[in-house]
């Protein structure tokens, strides 16, 4: 059977580490109320990197990595509600410093399930036999669309970018997966509103452009728990899974009491989910594919071994995916 495989792994993130004792300087908060409601301890925020600039590092190293030339790259998919333009995509921009000529290259928004969602799309061309392969890259930089003067969004995210180099394989790779959407909640979590403004026509009071971060953090807390428990239970229903075959879960690092809350639950030990948002914050599509390539340099998991990765995010929408390493 033709799967899709991960073949390497790869991060990025601005040198730059803001501490919650650093944020405390900023809102009134203190890093106390953010490492209990959230475990996250510090993040990286860019100094002036955009976007681009960090998923082209990820994509240089991916290149690396597998050993592949720039052009033999079939497909460029990057997953990023941060880009640096409306258009041209943050893929062809890739596309262009890493010299891949014969790629094809386009962006995708599904907010903190980007990555899954594009692993998704990927993982359908090369199955189709449409490409043999793939880069796959969710990055952001956050840093730009927050209100750092509310300190009920300030303290949760971060920058950062993470993906994969993928291939056509008969061996391993993409077992199942389980992607969706849930627009009904769309208004829970929204980012850069836009209203239609145009010199023929002029915008009801009260209506502006919101750049900023806006989130009903309890209504997105029940979201994810919800939504990825019953993702999580269909993936692993359908291969006919017990927690015991699975070597690690790499939730959306979004928060660590969503996990606990996952891991009891579903009755799957805590140990077997890998965090690092303690280090990063919610870097939003860059989470799972940073905690992912964390595993993979640290020696921690072998081919062959099952992994469950699983998202949600804006949109709402929500991706768990079970690959064999
Ligand atoms: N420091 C100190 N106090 C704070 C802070 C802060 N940074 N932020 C909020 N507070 C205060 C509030 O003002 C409130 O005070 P009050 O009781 O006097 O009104 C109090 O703390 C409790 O606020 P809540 O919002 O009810 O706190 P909660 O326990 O729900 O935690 C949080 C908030 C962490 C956002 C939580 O709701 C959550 O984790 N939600 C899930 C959403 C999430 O993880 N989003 C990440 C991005 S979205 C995504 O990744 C898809």
């Amino acid at each position: 059977m033709i799967r899709t495989r991960l073949i390497a792994t790869a991060a990025s993130a601005p040198d730059q580490v803001i501490t919650n004792d650093d944020l405390s300087k900023i809102v009134d908060t203190s890093d106390e109320w953010i490492t209990q409601r959230t475990g996250i301890r510090e993040r990286h925020i860019s100094s002036g990197e955009n976007t681009s600039v960090l998923v082209t590092d990820v994509a240089s190293q991916l290149l690396h990595r597998a050993s592949v030339s720039p052009e033999n790259i079939d497909l460029i998919i990057v997953a990023s509600v941060t880009p640096d333009y409306g258009t041209p995509s943050l893929a062809c921009m890739v596309q262009k410093e890493i010299g891949a000529a014969n790629a094809v290259a386009f962006d995708i928004v599904a907010a903190c399930s980007g990555f899954m969602f594009a692993l998704s799309i990927a993982d359908k061309y090369i199955k189709s036999g449409v490409y043999k392969n793939a880069i796959v890259i969710g990055g952001e930089t956050l840093s730009k669309i927050i209100d750092w003067k509310d300190r009920s969004t300030c303290v949760l995210f971060g920058d950062g970018a993470g993906g994969a180099y993928v291939e056509r394989s008969e061996e391993a790779g993409i077992i199942c997966e389980d992607i969706g959407s849930c627009g009904e909640q769309y208004d829970i979590l929204t980012e850069g509103y836009v209203p239609c403004s145009n010199v023929f026509n002029e915008v009801p009071s009260g209506i502006h452009p919101e750049w900023y971060v806006h989130m009903d953090g309890r209504e997105v807390f029940k979201f994810a728990t919800k939504n990825v428990i019953k993702s999580m239970q269909k993936v692993m229903a359908e291969e006919g899974l017990t927690e015991a075959d699975i070597k690690y879960i790499v939730p959306h690092q979004a928060n660590v009491r969503i996990v606990e809350v996952i891991s009891r639950k579903l009755n799957i030990p805590y140990g077997k989910f890998y965090m690092n948002m303690e280090q990063y914050g919610n870097t939003s599509s860059a989470s799972i594919p940073i905690a992912l390539n964390e595993l993979n340099e640290k020696g921690l998991i072998a081919r062959g071994d099952k992994i469950i990765m699983s998202g949600f995010g804006g949109g709402m929408t929500w991706g768990t995916m079970l690959i064999v390493w």
